[in-house]
């Protein structure tokens, strides 16, 4: 069988000041009619119709989020399998055993579709048609991440270098994986070519998952069984044990397992990757968010009450007033009832800089 994961633990600071701690962006609808977390649950679901096998979601998230991830699933009048709640923010690594455990529960060996929460994909068939062929991938006991073809030297993504199969197949040998490379690196990968970002799509067994932490980070392989042994159950929430979970080390799936697999003649199992061409973007500020919008003619994204005067290639979003922007190019403008934003669109990454201030200023 086959179960959809969606990783919905992140707190996504890029886009302050909509993304907040307690209304990360998975929870937004930037544009679309409905969320980041909605389009993930619906965007796996449209492969049961070729499938046949699909199980229901299982998320994983933070407690604190708990009833925004059930509202955001009743919405779309979808029964989750299970809501596994953290009760510390460990990563992406230990929320991942939890879901191969739960997953595990069932019997048999399901293939996961790991996604993350907060991305948009705008080709649902295209990414679907590619979700088959990964699952097959899986099933014969294929690690497969789904890779992106790169248009800047992004640092905040992984990397993947593969090369061509020898059957002239679209599954390719991963030869290297690398998580968020500096800057010159970057670079480098783009020039030198053969290199994907890494979407942050996996599709695997349960069973591959927790054999390839059990070999690399048997620490967070250990800590997680013993979190999930001691669970409670208060249904559709799954509560793993605080203190066992608390004590599990943190870390990322790439780091932990993706960057290890390809150096490894021992791996547990071969790291493939499949192209994915399908409009993917992770939204990961402002400006991609400009990008994925909905554009007038000259450029302009309105999102909420807004109007625009001889303005360009300008995003507005606006949620409690009307926003009005005359005679001004290239900017993001993002309006909520305690804060408002105006930056330059090329300039959206250091939003950051922003948050941190205020996180330091308490
Ligand atoms: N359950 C849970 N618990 N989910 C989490 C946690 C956690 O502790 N931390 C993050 N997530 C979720 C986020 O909500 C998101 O949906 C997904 O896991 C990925 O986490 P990010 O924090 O957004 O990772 P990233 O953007 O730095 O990097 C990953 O994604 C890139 C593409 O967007 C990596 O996989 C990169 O290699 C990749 O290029
Ligand atoms: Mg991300």
């Amino acid at each position: 069988s086959i179960v959809p994961v969606i990783l919905s633990g992140g707190s996504g600071t890029r886009l302050w000041p909509l993304s907040r701690a307690l209304y990360p962006k998975q929870f937004l609808a930037l544009g679309g009619e409905h969320t980041l977390l909605q389009q993930a649950v619906q965007r796996l679901q449209a492969l049961g119709h070729r499938a046949g096998t699909m199980g229901a979601p299982l998320l994983i998230g933070a407690e604190g989020h708990r009833f925004l991830l059930l509202d955001q699933l009743r919405e779309i009048g979808v029964q989750p399998a299970a809501v596994v709640l953290e009760p510390a923010a460990r990563n992406t690594a230990p929320a991942l055993a939890l879901a191969a455990l739960a997953a595990l529960e069932d019997g048999g060996d399901p293939v996961l579709l790991v996604s993350p929460a907060d991305q948009t994909v705008g080709d649902t068939a295209a990414f679907t048609a590619l979700l088959a062929q990964a699952v097959e991938a899986a099933q014969a006991g294929q690690i497969v991440t789904l890779g992106v073809a790169p248009t800047r030297p992004e640092t905040g993504y992984g990397y993947i270098k593969s090369t061509a199969a020898a059957d002239g197949g679209p599954v390719r040998r991963v030869q290297a994986f690398v998580e968020k490379p500096d800057r010159a690196t970057a670079e480098r990968y783009l020039a030198e070519g053969g290199y994907a970002w890494n979407s942050g799509l996996f599709v695997l067994k349960a069973s591959a998952w927790l054999a390839a932490l059990d070999r690399y980070r048997p620490d967070i392989a250990a800590g997680a069984r013993a979190a999930w042994a001691a669970r409670k159950l208060d249904a559709p929430f799954v509560r793993p044990d605080k203190a066992a979970f608390e004590a599990t080390p943190s870390d990322s799936i790439d780091y932990a397992v993706m960057e290890r697999l390809p150096g490894d003649a021992q791996a547990p199992a071969p790291l493939v990757t499949l192209t994915l061409d399908a409009g993917w973007s992770d939204l990961g500020a402002w400006d991609a968010v400009w990008q994925v919008g909905a554009a007038d003619a000259q450029g302009n994204v309105a999102q909420g009450d807004v109007l625009f005067e001889d303005s360009q290639n300008t995003l507005v979003h606006a949620t409690s007033r009307l926003v009005a922007t005359v005679g001004v190019e290239d900017l993001v403008v993002v309006e909520t009832p305690d804060a408002v934003l105006v930056a330059d669109r090329s300039r959206s990454q250091q939003v950051k800089q922003i948050v941190a201030r205020l996180q330091q200023s308490g």
